[in-house]
């Protein structure tokens, strides 16, 4: 029964919590360090990001910041999981 199989997150509706922490700490961990305190990226902890409003993060995570590395993941995620991902971050778990 395709229902039953476990189907990666970012192919589904629903945001998939397991997954987005993942792809958090390994994708944008790649760049802002698997703890998310800064390497290639800067710190994105709650204590360094709590002056972003969560629109703005999420567009930040949407679109990426031209001229620099950060990526736009609108191509990877939906709206939803970027509005998930800005939120997880803002509150640091
Ligand atoms: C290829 C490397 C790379 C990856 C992967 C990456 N980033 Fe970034 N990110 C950067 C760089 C470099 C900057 C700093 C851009 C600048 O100079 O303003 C940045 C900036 C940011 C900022 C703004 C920080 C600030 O203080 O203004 C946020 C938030 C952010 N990234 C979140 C994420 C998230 C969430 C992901 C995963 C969905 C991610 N990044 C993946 C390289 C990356």
């Amino acid at each position: 029964m395709a229902m039953l199989i476990a189907t990666p997150a970012l192919a589904n509706d629903a945001p998939d919590l397991v997954e987005l922490k993942r792809l958090v700490h390994q994708d944008c961990g790649s760049c802002h360090g698997l703890t998310l305190k800064g390497g290639l990226g800067p710190d994105i902890r709650p204590q360094t990001i709590e002056h972003y409003d969560p629109d703005v993060l999420t567009g930040v995570i949407l679109d990426g910041i031209e001229g620099t590395a950060m990526p736009p993941w609108r191509p990877l995620i939906t709206e939803e999981e970027a509005i998930w991902i800005a939120d997880y971050l803002l509150k640091g778990e």
